[in-house]
Parts: C-alpha cells; structure tokens; sequence
C-alpha cells in the first residue's frame, strides 16, 4: 500500500500535525447533536402530563407545516454487537416481531388521525434494532397502515437499514417490491480481526451479493440510494487496517458513507465492557484513522458532507450542503425540507419543531399506553426562544462550517466571542467581516466549536457524552 502522506491529500501533512498536536485538548466528551437540546436535556412528563395532544402541537405551527418525515424502531437484534449504543432487545423469539409489529401498527391508527389530511409525508424511515427481523410479509403490513393512515408523497423516500447478516437477494428483491427505495447496510469494519472483537462477522463476498441485487432492479426501475455504516474507533483498527477496509468499501461503490466515531461507554451500554480497553485504538491512532479516511474518500469521488457523511459529488446531501439547505436530525443528515419527525415504536423521539416528545422505551409499559389508547410519550422538551437560536446556530455549524456573524450579537454572546476568539489563536476557525468559517483542521474538532453555543453542557464541566475524539 501506498504511504497516503505521499498524496496530494485535502488534509496537508501541516494540517496533519497542528491536528495531532491538539488531540488531547479537544477529546472530551461531548454531544453529537443529532437534536439540540440533547436527549440528556428531556424532562420526565409526570401523571396527566402524559396526554399531550398532537394536534396542539401542530396548531403551534400556524398553518406552516406541509410535509413531515416519519421514523419507525424495530428494537429487536437475533445477535448482540458488543460495540452497540443503539437501543435494542436481543432475542431470537419471532413471535416477539408480531406482537410488537401490532403494537406499532395501532400506534400509527391512534395517532395519525391528528396530523392534518393534506400534510404529506416526504421521507420514512425504518431503523433499529434491525427492521429486518420482521419478515417480508411483516414489513409489507407495516408499509400498508403506513399507506392507509397517512398522506404520502409520490416521491416519498423510503429507507430501512438492513442488517447484512438479515438478509439475502431474495428479501432484498421483496422489500423492494414492498417499495424502499434508500438502503442503509451496517458494514462496520471488513476486518476479520475486528469483526470477532465485536461479534459480528460478515463476508466482503455476503455484501457484495447484496449490493449487486440491489444494483440489478436499480437498472429497470427508480433512483436507489445505497448507504454504508462504519465505524472507526473499534477494537484492532489501525490506519492500514482501516485503509484496506476503505479499499473494499470503494471497490462496492455505494452512494453514501456515514463513518461513526465509535462512542464507548460501558457504564451507559454495559455490552460494551466485552470490547477490551487494551484492544481499542487511542484517541491519536483514531483521528490518524480518520484523516486517512478523509483523504482516501476525497481522492474517490466522495465529498465530506458536515461531522461524518461522505457522498458522490451529484448527491443530494452534497448539493444541500453547498445550497445551505442540508439539516440536522436525528438520523444525522438530510436533504428534507421539514424538521417535523415523527417517532413511533419504543424510545423514538417526536420532533414537532415546538417540542421534542420521547416514548416509552420499555416494551411492557409502552404496550399498555397504546392498549390504553394513549401516547407512549414518557419524556419531553419545550424548546425555549433562547433553545431555538442555539439550536440554529450549532446545526447550521455542523452543516455548513459557517455560521452568518450578525447571528451571534456580542451582546448576547459574550462567553461564546471569548472562545471563538481563541479557537480562532489555535487555527480552527477564521473570523471574517460577515462570517465565522470553520477551518480544515476546525472541522476534525467541529462538534466542540459547536458546543460553545449548548448552554445545558458547557465545555468544562460535561458528562455523560463520548468523546469528541
Ligand atoms: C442503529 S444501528 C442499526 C443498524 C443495523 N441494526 C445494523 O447493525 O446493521 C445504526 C448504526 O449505528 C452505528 N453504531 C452503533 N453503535 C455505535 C457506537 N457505539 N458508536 C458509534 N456508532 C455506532 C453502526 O454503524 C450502526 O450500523
Ligand atoms: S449494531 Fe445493529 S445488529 Fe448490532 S446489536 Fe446494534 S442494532 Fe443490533
């Protein structure tokens, strides 16, 4: 392999170095604000607090909302990966599928009813857990309450990830009969080492199988979008290790990359204690992982897009973030017009612009509210004016790497001037007449020039996040 210092790189060897040398002052924890205020900031909804209405929240809106995304949990894995930090069951109980799969269907009848008729659902999205436990015939009944309870648009995206281990080119010709069009597939790491540190092994040759299904019905029907999850941070990785992953990660061509920063905490996900210490790389070995990553994408035809997504030049996610019309949710980023989400299932967050409303994330509880025909909904936050502006200030960071000076008046942002003034002494930022521009070695440490701007976790005292590194 070649020494990728020898290339001409978007990240210089200087860049490299003034990056190194800083490592250890930003690698603190800190949030990924996927939402602002953060899930740590929800309240739990006490009693009848509990009842809150959809529609109250929607008539807050004042006529403005027209579309709305929908996201859907499947919280049930057949095999656990040590390194997961996504909310999930483990079992190998099918029956478990169907009964939740009712639930949720009856989640969907009780509560679309409230969303106004001619709003229309532009993008759904079907994540876990893995939405592939549930068989063919269980995805197809969960698209049809999709259908018969909502408006749906015509050029609706429909995403799932899947699990490659999930499935095989049979499925994947049936789910997308069922009508998904955006495939998001948890590649992780190709590396065999790696891959039984985690307890998840998969073939290069299982995934290839499954993109070239895919690729086939591409041919004759619609513009599909194939996603791949990494993660770099896990156990065993180094930069050759990483590199020959990327290599086979081009080789397959797929639309989009997100490449996680591995978020490892034990005490929050006890799995996680599996994954030895010693195993793991360091926070130096991790951003030398990541700059190699950055350089070898770009040099492949991918654009970094915000803290972690890599596309090809045309995409939409690339083109929304030059347009400066990308946006920050929860599933990471997107090129959606509307920051309404909509959760159902257990744990999934409702985001109606006003507030942000949290289910149940246990199944027995959440179960009985729906049987009792209420809202799972156990948590909440009000966005507060002062929410709001932070909020569009650390997205509109996160997306764009600028943010528009006559936002941030001096006046209300004395302590925030103060350490923009000294990220700019380090070289992450530059402060212009009518702009502050997030650097190329800024944008490695992007997630904690935004959190100058979180007033609930100030860079000093904050716990309870990964690390930013
Ligand atoms: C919610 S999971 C569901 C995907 C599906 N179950 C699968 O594993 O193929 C979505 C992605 O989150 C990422 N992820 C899970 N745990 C993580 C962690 N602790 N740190 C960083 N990324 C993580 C993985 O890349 C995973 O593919
Ligand atoms: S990474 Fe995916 S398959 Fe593995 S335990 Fe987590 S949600 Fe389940």
């Amino acid at each position: 392999m070649e020494n990728v210092d020898n290339w001409q790189t978007k990240i210089s060897v200087q860049q490299k170095q003034k990056i190194m040398s800083l490592v250890e002052t930003f690698n603190k924890p800190c949030p990924r604000y996927t939402s602002y205020p953060t899930a740590k900031q929800f309240i739990p909804l006490e009693g009848s607090e509990e009842q809150i209405e959809e529609s109250e929240l929607y008539a807050e809106l004042d006529g403005n909302l027209k579309t709305v995304s929908l996201y859907l949990h499947i919280p049930f894995c057949q095999q656990l990966c040590y390194y997961c930090g996504c909310h999930k069951f483990i079992t190998q109980n099918k029956e478990k599928g169907q009964t939740y799969l009712n639930y949720l269907i009856k989640e969907i009848e009780q509560r679309a009813p409230s969303l106004p008729a001619e709003v229309q659902v532009t993008d759904i999205h079907l994540g876990g857990g893995t939405p592939t436990f549930l068989s063919d015939e269980q995805l197809q009944s969960l698209a049809n309450a999709l259908k018969a309870n909502f408006n749906i648009s015509d050029k609706c995206e429909w995403a799932i990830e899947l699990d490659p281990r999930t499935v095989d080119s049979t499925r994947i010709n049936n789910i997308i009969d069922i009508g998904f069009n955006r495939f998001s597939l948890g590649i992780q790491d190709f590396n065999d080492k790696t891959q039984i540190a985690i307890n998840r092994q998969q073939s290069y040759q299982s995934i290839e199988s499954l993109i070239l299904a895919i690729r086939q019905r591409q041919a004759a029907t619609t513009n599909f979008s194939i996603n791949f999850d990494l993660v770099y941070g896990l156990p065993h990785q180094n930069q050759q290790t990483f590199m020959q992953t990327l290599e086979n990660v081009v080789s397959l061509n797929p639309d989009r990359i997100a490449m996680f920063n591995y978020a490892h905490m034990p005490s929050m996900f006890p799995s996680q204690a599996k994954i030895k210490q010693a195993d793991l790389p360091n926070a130096q070995l991790k951003v030398a992982i990541l700059i190699d990553a950055i350089n070898y994408l770009e040099m492949n035809g991918y654009r970094q897009v915000g803290l972690d997504h890599f596309v090809k030049a045309d995409d939409n996610l690339y083109l929304a973030q030059q347009n400066e019309t990308l946006i920050r949710n929860f599933q990471g980023y997107a090129d959606s017009d509307t920051q309404v989400m909509l959760g159902f299932g257990v744990s999934a967050i409702s985001d109606y612009s006003v507030a942000m409303l949290q289910n149940d994330k246990h199944l027995k509880s959440y179960y009985q509210a729906i049987d009792q025909k209420q809202t799972a909904f156990v948590k909440a936050l009000f966005r507060s004016n002062d929410d709001k502006q932070r909020e569009s200030l650390i997205h509109h960071l996160l997306c764009h790497l600028t943010l528009p000076i006559q936002q941030i008046p001096l006046s209300d942002y004395v302590e925030e001037w103060v350490q923009l003034k000294v990220f700019e002494r380090q070289g992450l930022v530059k402060i212009e007449a009518d702009k502050i521009q997030v650097s190329q070695i800024g944008q490695i440490f992007i997630r904690n020039i935004a959190q100058v701007f979180d007033s609930y976790n100030k860079l000093s005292h904050v716990k309870g996040f990964s690390n930013a590194i």
